[in-house]
């Protein structure tokens, strides 16, 4: 699991919490899920981005928040919970949705994390992830000034292998945009190398030379950035279910 500590949470908060704005397509997706009454898992909830959004957006959705790093708990100065995918500290049968957010690359043992999900999540429920995936990167703006940072990929796991290995069936997955920075100088501004998984990837060097090429774009491109993360809705497989129900 990967650990954040104090230095890369509160570079999270400036270099990778985008706007509500910006996320409003991800509000038109998730709304058939978050629906009132139903109880939400945030779980790896990080510096709390999603459970800010979450009361704005489905006010009448519970959201219990679980996240591994002191840290990112302490950087959110939300109520959150000590847990992790393999270990959620929420009774059997406790959850109808857990959401998942650029969390899934961390999870090394996805039959462990499967077997958990199974066990908080009530009948019919979902996990619902917002992800990054090894063989879905096209949508990535970071990609076009940083070229070195596709070698970060390997480490990320594709949808088949996120189905298999938790033991759930998709659902759906589409990709959906997001107005990541309201201009490439403010992509640029706010840059921590030490807060994105894909830019940690790179030498001193490389980092330099991407953030050049980004000042450089900033100056002549002045538009919002937009980039696009998957969605990937998953679901238990129906016992009895015949194999190519399950993804
Ligand atoms: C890139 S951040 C995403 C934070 C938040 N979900 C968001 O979208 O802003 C990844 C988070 O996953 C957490 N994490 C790492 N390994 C995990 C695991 N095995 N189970 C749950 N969360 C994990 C990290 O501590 C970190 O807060």
């Amino acid at each position: 699991m990967t650990r954040y500590d104090a230095v890369e949470a509160a570079s999270y908060r400036v270099a990778r919490e985008i706007s509500l704005a910006g996320l409003e397509s991800w509000r038109e997706v998730l709304e058939p899920y978050l629906l009132p009454g139903r109880t939400v898992l945030d779980l790896g909830a990080g510096t709390g981005l999603f459970v800010r959004a979450f009361r704005e957006w489905f006010p009448d959705v519970p959201v219990v928040a679980v996240e591994p790093s002191a840290d990112m708990r302490a950087a959110s100065g939300l109520p959150m919970l000590a847990g992790s995918a393999y270990e959620i500290p929420l009774p059997d049968a406790s959850v109808d949705v857990v959401w998942m957010s650029t969390v899934v690359h961390h999870v090394r043992d996805l039959p462990a994390a499967g077997a958990e999900l199974r066990r908080v999540l009530r009948p019919g429920g979902v996990v619902v992830l917002r992800s990054l995936f090894r063989e879905r990167h096209s949508g990535i703006g970071l990609f076009r000034f940083f070229p070195e940072a596709v070698r970060a990929l390997s480490g990320f796991p594709t949808v088949s292998e996120v189905a298999s290995g938790t033991g759930f069936a998709v659902s759906r997955l589409e990709a959906v945009a997001q107005v990541s920075a309201s201009s490439l100088a403010d992509k640029a501004a706010t840059l921590r190398q030490e807060a994105d998984t894909l830019l940690r990837s790179l030498s001193a060097e490389e980092f330099a030379a991407g953030r050049a090429r980004l000042l450089e774009a900033a100056a002549v491109e002045t538009g919002p950035v937009v980039d696009h993360l998957d969605l990937l809705v998953l679901e238990k497989i129906a016992v009895g279910a015949p194999r190519s129900l399950q993804g």
